[in-house]
Parts: structure tokens; C-alpha cells; sequence
């Protein structure tokens, strides 16, 4: 399937010089939604996968129709003050801005596999957060998937060592 006829790109949003890639148009299209999440699936199906992490909001997207497909769980990585229980935290940059990561301190178990799903990997900054989230509780991260890469912004440089899927590269 060719997905990027489903991703609608916005100039200058949210700011001057930045091209949006929005996955909405793909949402909304529930054959090419089905298919992206059965990609994701395929690359996650034999890594003993044990607990999919997104951060938030569009991680989610990503990760709770893969979660239910393979009949794991899945844990929220919500922007500072949402969580409702004790968290740890973390702060990090992005391609456009900067703010704080936050885990429950009960989402992972030590030792457990997780799989990190967002809908676009730019700077790899907010994948980098999430990361160190999952390991300072003790998780073993086994792979990070995405549905598209921006690779001019070389986000893969700062997650090196780790295992990476990405539909759409641009
Ligand atoms: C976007 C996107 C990724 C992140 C990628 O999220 O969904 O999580 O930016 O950028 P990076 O690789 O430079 O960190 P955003 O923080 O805009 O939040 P949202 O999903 O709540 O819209
Ligand atoms: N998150 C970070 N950069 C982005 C972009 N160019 N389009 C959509 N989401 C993003």
C-alpha cells in the first residue's frame, strides 16, 4: 500500500519553517489504518514483546491498536501532570519545543520487554525520553516503531543500539 497518499503535509505549522506530517488522513481511513498497525505487528511479532509504552497523544494512536492485536498491554508516557498516581519523570527537547515525560511507577516490571510506538520519529528526542523512562523502571526495550521518520533530522543518531521500524521514511 502506498501510505503517504494518506499523510497530509502542512506548511508551517505549528511555527514558521516546519512541514507538519499529519497521520489523520490515514486514521480516518480504516483499510490503511488496519494495514499500518498490521505493519507495526509483523515487525513486533517474534520479539517476545511483553508491554507496548507510547508517549503521548499520538503514541498512543499508534500503540493501542497494536497492543490489542497481539493481546498485550499497554501504558500511557503522558506530558507532565496528567498521570495520576506516583510517576518518575524526565524532561526532553523536540523539533518544535521542549517538555516533561512521565511514567506511573508501576507501568513496567523489571525485566520486561517493551515495545516504544509513536506516529513520527523527527529529532528523536521524545523517543530518547521514553526510552529512559522505561529503563530507569527496569524494562528492556526491544524495539521502537513508528509509522514515519524524518530522516534530515537524524533522530536514529540519538537512540543508536536500538532496534528501529519505520513505514514511511521522508
Ligand atoms: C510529536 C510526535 C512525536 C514527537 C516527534 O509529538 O507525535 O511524539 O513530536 O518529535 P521528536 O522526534 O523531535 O521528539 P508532540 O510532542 O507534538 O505531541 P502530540 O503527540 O501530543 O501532538
Ligand atoms: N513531530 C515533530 N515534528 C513533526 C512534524 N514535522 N510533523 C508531525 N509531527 C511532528
Amino acid at each position: 500500500m502506498d501510505f503517504k497518499k494518506y499523510i497530509a503535509d502542512v506548511p508551517d505549522f505549528p511555527e514558521k519553517g516546519i512541514v507538519f506530517r499529519d497521520i489523520s488522513p490515514l486514521m480516518a481511513d480504516g483499510e490503511a489504518y488496519k494495514a499500518a498497525t498490521d505493519k507495526i505487528v509483523e515487525y513486533a511479532k517474534d520479539k517476545g514483546v511483553e508491554m507496548i509504552v507510547g508517549p503521548e497523544a499520538r503514541g498512543f494512536i499508534v500503540g493501542c491498536p497494536v497492543a490489542y492485536e497481539m493481546q498485550i498491554g499497554f501504558s500511557p508516557c503522558r506530558k507532565k501532570g496528567k498521570l495520576p498516581r506516583e510517576t518518575i519523570e524526565v524532561s526532553y527537547g523536540l523539533e518544535y519545543g521542549s517538555d516533561i515525560l512521565q511514567l506511573h511507577k508501576d507501568s513496567i516490571k523489571p525485566g520486561q520487554k517493551v515495545l516504544i510506538t509513536d506516529d513520527l520519529l523527527a529529532t528523536g528526542g521524545t523517543i530518547a525520553a521514553t526510552i529512559k523512562l522505561v529503563e530507569k523502571l527496569g524494562g528492556i526495550v526491544v524495539g521502537a516503531a513508528f509509522f514515519i521518520e524524518l530522516e534530515e533530522l537524524k533522530g536514529r543518531d540519538k537512540i543508536k543500539g536500538y532496534d528501529i521500524f519505520t513505514l514511511m521514511k521522508y
